[in-house]
């Protein structure tokens, strides 16, 4: 399919062409894939509702996209290579014919056991290729994945599968990750003892560990598909018809399940993929992401697998066991376009250059970057250590709202400038907006970034509340979809993302919403109240700090924290788990009773120089107790 851009001209030209005629351009785009039905209008849209539509009335399977459309140029061609977390283990190697007949038979299996279009499946699994089938399957029979990240705490996983009232989870026995076996059936049963919506539950062995059964519910990966046939007649769906919900923090609440749809979510990871990292078609490409993540979702999955690419899928951790593990993978597979986050940049760095002993990397054409604002110090020794300075790096900005890539360079073609994501893709059109929503044009401006035309792969909703959609992402400037984050665009014209600009933390690349965190604080018995903000980190971007005010009878300080940390790690998971916890007399308020986030940020970051005019406040002396406890 030419919808590659192989020139800086060719982006400019076609980024004109898709902003001018939006419709005809996407069409374009879209012809290249396998209808069953054509759209009768390309896109219908309003911000207000939000009510958006792409390729209205159009009828396909993604799936087919995927295998059908490609059978027979590349049957035989590697899909998805699969390496352990042990590297002692054997790898595995899936190609297209493979994961097609291994897609239709668990489809099949999915049908037996009862699962209709428009079912919720969740899945909890480890990195492992069923996760991908699993996904797979659910598209082909119509049913809508919702992927929790395996490290969630069983009362998260609860709450995800009440929210979508899911119908079946699909699991498996355990998970190695580096050292650890994790356990993750045992969660799964956990989670169950408090809902009742889950007739099924499916079970992939991996880990060998023992697990509890329970009979008339709970069946094994292996059975289901024992004598299932290797085809499946795709479903018939509607562009508009559910995909996939995935659960994402805000800064309020309860994390939301965001709505992805067929048709504009295939056509935007495919075009995206191709032109970010320009694969080409012998190419190895390795995304380093969970498929509990966006990013796992439609840069290890879907955007690649629509491209026909041979896409990488690790079972582990960058530093298991040894930190020069991602180097010999990149080796082992010639991988040529590399796609991981800052943290896991970061962590790296921080073993020097001793663990890239050894390795050439010689295959790599392009490295990316996604997750979080990448500092240039990063930056930089990824594309001189890992990129040995030849390589293209692609900082992509985007969310899980999003779908896809938005503003990122494209390799090769753009040209770099570190810690920059630089310049919207074609068909994505990026705003500044000041506090009271006026674009700010032209270039040096810095303020809130939004959107103001739609784009194919952005979400149409939130799961079961239409109208928290409408608050969280339109209403705020009205007319905009509003990414909760802040930007700045240089003199040259291109875009820096400056990081969030409400009450959403980004730890390590995962979204953390400060009120989520605080609720899970305030369900240990001793707290009385309690505020979270985020920090700087040198490795994980942002820290969670908290501060706590605690009835500390019969308990001491550290053994209180301590308790506070795990409670954390049991309500949410163990990425929630607070960095500092900090018992306080008091938290800092106004008048009217908010807590005076600003100063405990400025605490945490411990930048006390200037904390602003602190008279207001209904408790003023409570700052300096804070200040002086943050010293211990
Ligand atoms: O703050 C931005 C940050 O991650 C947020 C989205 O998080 P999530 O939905 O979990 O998706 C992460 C993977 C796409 C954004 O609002 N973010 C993501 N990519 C970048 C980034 N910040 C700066 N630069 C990036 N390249």
């Amino acid at each position: 399919m030419s919808q590659k851009i192989q020139t800086l001209s060719g982006y400019f030209h076609e980024y004109q062409k898709s902003i001018h005629q939006p419709e005809q351009f996407w069409s374009r785009i879209a012809n290249s894939f396998h209808w069953k039905k054509p759209w009768d209008k390309v896109l219908s849209w309003d911000f207000k509702g939000p009510d958006i539509k792409w390729f209205e009335n159009a009828k396909l399977n993604l799936t087919e996209n995927i295998f059908e459309r490609h059978l027979f140029t590349h049957s035989e061609k590697t899909a998805i290579i699969w390496e352990p977390n042990d590297p002692n283990e054997a790898e595995r190697k899936i190609s297209y014919r493979e994961l097609f007949e291994l897609t239709c038979q668990f489809s099949n299996a999915l049908e037996a056991e009862g699962v209709q279009k428009g079912d919720r499946v969740i899945i909890y699994m480890p990195m492992i290729p069923e996760a991908a089938i699993a996904m797979l399957a659910c598209a082909r029979i119509g049913a809508v994945h919702s992927v929790v990240f395996a490290g969630f705490s069983s009362n998260a996983l609860a709450d995800r599968i009440e929210d979508c009232k899911a119908k079946m989870v699909l699991t498996s026995d355990g998970n190695f990750r580096g050292a650890k076996d994790i356990e993750v059936k045992a969660v799964v049963d956990q989670a169950l003892e408090s809902t009742n919506c889950v007739e099924k539950v499916i079970v992939c062995k991996r880990t060998e560990t023992p697990v509890d059964m329970k009979a008339g519910r709970d069946l094994w990966w292996h059975e289901v598909i024992e004598g299932k046939a290797t085809s499946h007649t795709a479903a018939i769906l509607d562009a508009e018809d559910l995909l996939f919900i995935l659960y994402t923090s805000g800064s309020t609440g309860k994390p939301k399940g965001v709505v992805h749809t067929t048709a504009g979510y295939m056509v935007y990871t495919h075009y995206s993929f191709t032109n970010v990292f320009q694969y080409e078609q012998n190419d190895v490409y390795w995304c380093t992401a969970d498929v509990g993540w966006i990013t796992g979702h439609s840069y290890i999955v879907y955007g690649p697998l629509l491209a026909g690419a041979t896409t990488v899928m690790f079972e582990g951790v960058p530093t298991y066991p040894n930190p020069g593990r991602f180097w010999e993978i990149v080796d082992k597979y010639k991988v040529n376009q590399f796609y991981t986050a800052p943290t896991a940049i970061r962590a790296l760095q921080a073993y020097g250059l001793e663990p890239l002993e050894g390795y050439s990397l010689d295959s790599l054409k392009v490295i990316g970057s996604v997750g979080e604002p990448i500092n240039e110090e990063a930056w930089h020794w990824y594309h001189d250590h890992i990129g040995k300075g030849k390589c293209p790096l692609v900082d992509t900005w985007w969310q899980t709202e999003t779908g896809g890539i938005m503003i990122s360079p494209l390799a090769g073609i753009t040209p770099n400038k570190p810690a920059h994501a630089s310049l919207p893709l074609p068909g994505v059109q990026p705003i500044i907006v000041d506090t009271d929503g006026n674009e700010l044009k032209g270039n040096n401006v810095e303020g809130n970034l939004c959107i103001k035309y739609p784009w194919p792969s952005m979400l149409r909703t939130t799961y079961g509340d239409h109208k928290r959609c409408k608050e969280t992402y339109f209403s705020t400037y009205p007319g905009l979809y509003f990414t909760g984050d802040g930007a700045k665009r240089d003199h040259d014209g291109y875009l820096r993302i400056l990081g969030r600009v409400d009450d959403v933390i980004n730890v390590s690349g995962h979204r953390m919403g400060t009120a989520e965190v605080e609720n899970a604080i305030n369900e240990h018995p001793k707290v009385i109240e309690s505020a979270v903000v985020g920090y700087p980190h040198d490795i994980k971007g942002q820290g969670i700090y908290a501060y706590v005010i605690c009835d500390m009878e019969g308990r001491t300080e550290e053994g209180l924290i301590e308790e506070i940390k795990d409670t954390v790690r049991k309500i949410i998971g163990p990425i929630a788990k607070p960095d500092e916890v900090q018992i306080v007399p008091g938290l800092p308020k106004t008048r009217s009773g908010k807590i005076m986030r600003r100063i405990l940020r400025k605490v945490a970051s411990n930048d006390i120089s200037n904390l602003g005019d602190t008279s207001t406040l209904l408790n003023p002396e409570v700052v300096d107790q804070i200040i002086e406890g943050a010293k211990h």
